[in-house]
């Protein structure tokens, strides 16, 4: 910090690098980059984000998300007063819709656990946040992730200064193997892989889903090697019909996961609501034994006091509303989904005929679902270049250096495209080839 006394700027000023690693680092303003991009550039057709499709979102469904969610505190026979004191008070930590979410949890993911096992949080970001800042103890401690992971979980990791190392997925996620080569190999160092974080079903970005048996192992190699699986799951609800697989968590007998929710793709992001399964018992020194989601509330108390009661009793009433089950309330979202990747993956193999790929220096992979499709590129494909692309071509797209943990994906870029209706889609294609063809190969 410097002081000034004199010119035209006198006062307080600091130089970036005395900040705290976390703002420092270029590569912690990605999540910043990704969703201001669509503002920056209102004329380009933007594969930059995984927003939601917002075409059907309805100002009138809040008031009445929120009346059901009253009436159902009603029908419980909660009196007047509290329920008021519910909405408009500060509230539990850990908020108040836990009983609706262990019943959604049930309903959907076959996820059996206790209303107590549950945090309500500001969204996944604070699940993660809360759930490193009580799992990661000492300065030897190391989260494992799958690389290329959402930025979210290296950004909460790195503002909590907790070292992460990734694990690069192939096309079939995560190998185990590698987990438990990677977690011994910490051990040799001295050090401990504490937890890995995963997401298995339609990973952003790069699309995958792990298969049954991997999943069985990676719960066996977590319990062999001793850490705890953080499970990231906002997509699985989108699967096509048929294809759904059992979450981690509802495949694991030994507690050895901690779940990290979100509404942001099931309700809606502006709700900022997620939530937190931690079941593991946690004893004190006087032998009193709580969950961890309570034990936790320790951090959640001093990150955000509380998430809105307004938000939890709107989203209360959104579970209400659709009995517990969103795998049903979310089909016709789901179709939306599914239709515009088919689009996309059409739209491509037209723009890039096969015969074409090599001249064209492209190729892309075919995900089952979720919110992305990567594309490989003859050339680095990084912000800049995103810029021009979005500039002087009128399409915007992600990096996929952005998401990579330790390096990679330099010649990649993650294609979103849940907010573009079909027609969008076909023409992002057609000026995305355009940027790629006035792009030189390197
Ligand atoms: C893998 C993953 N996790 C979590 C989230 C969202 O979390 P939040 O509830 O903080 O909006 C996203 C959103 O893009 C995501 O892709």
């Amino acid at each position: 910090m410097t002081s000034t006394t004199t010119g035209t700027h006198a006062g307080v000023s600091f130089d970036l690098d005395s900040l705290h690693a976390g703002i420092v680092d270029p590569e912690m303003d990605s999540m910043r980059i990704l969703s201001e991009t669509a503002m920056r550039f209102p004329d380009a057709l933007s594969f930059s984000s995984g927003a939601p499709y917002d075409g059907n979102y309805d100002l009138a469904d809040l008031p009445l998300h929120l009346d059901r969610y009253i009436k159902h505190l009603r029908d419980r026979g909660i009196p007047e007063q509290r329920i008021t004191r519910t909405v408009f008070q500060y509230g539990p930590v850990n908020g108040f819709i836990q009983d609706e979410v262990a019943r959604m949890l049930k309903q959907d993911e076959d996820i059996d656990v206790p209303a107590e096992a549950i945090m309500i949080t500001h969204g996944f970001q604070e699940a993660a946040l809360v759930a490193l800042r009580g799992l990661f103890a000492s300065p030897d401690d190391v989260l494992l992730s799958v690389s290329p992971a959402y930025v979210g979980i290296r950004g909460a990791a790195r503002m909590l200064d907790i070292p992460i190392q990734g694990i690069t997925e192939g096309p079939d996620g995560l190998d185990p193997e590698e987990v438990a080569a990677a977690a011994r190999a910490l051990r040799a160092e001295g050090k401990r892989a504490v937890a890995l974080y995963v997401n298995p079903d339609f990973s952003n970005p790069g699309g995958t889903v792990l298969p049954l048996e991997a999943r069985r192992r990676l719960l066996e190699v977590a319990a062999e090697e001793d850490f705890i699986i953080l499970e990231d799951n906002p997509y699985g609800l989108f699967a096509r019909d048929g294809e759904t697989m059992p979450t981690l968590k509802s495949l694991d007998t030994e507690r050895r996961v901690a779940y990290l929710g979100s509404f942001a793709k099931s309700a809606f992001p502006g709700a900022r609501l997620g939530y937190l399964v931690a079941d593991q018992p946690v004893t004190d020194s006087t032998g009193t034994t709580r969950t961890l989601a309570q034990t936790l509330s320790k951090a959640k108390a001093m990150y955000s006091v509380g998430s809105s009661s307004l938000s939890q009793a709107v989203i209360g009433g959104f579970l209400v509303d659709n009995d517990y089950d969103l795998r049903s309330a979310t089909r016709q979202l789901a179709a939306v989904y599914l239709e515009r990747l088919d689009v996309l993956l059409a739209a491509l193999a037209e723009t890039f005929p096969a015969e074409r790929h090599a001249e064209h220096g492209v190729s892309w992979n075919s995900p089952r679902g979720g919110f992305f499709v990567t594309l490989q590129v003859g050339f680095v494909a990084d912000l800049a270049g995103m810029e021009v692309s979005a500039r002087d071509f009128g399409v915007s797209w992600a990096p996929m250096s952005m998401f990579h943990i330790g390096g990679g994906g330099d010649r990649e870029i993650r294609l979103g495209f849940t907010n573009l209706a079909p027609e969008a889609i076909r023409e992002g294609v057609t000026r995305l080839a355009r940027y790629i063809a006035a792009t030189p190969r390197d």
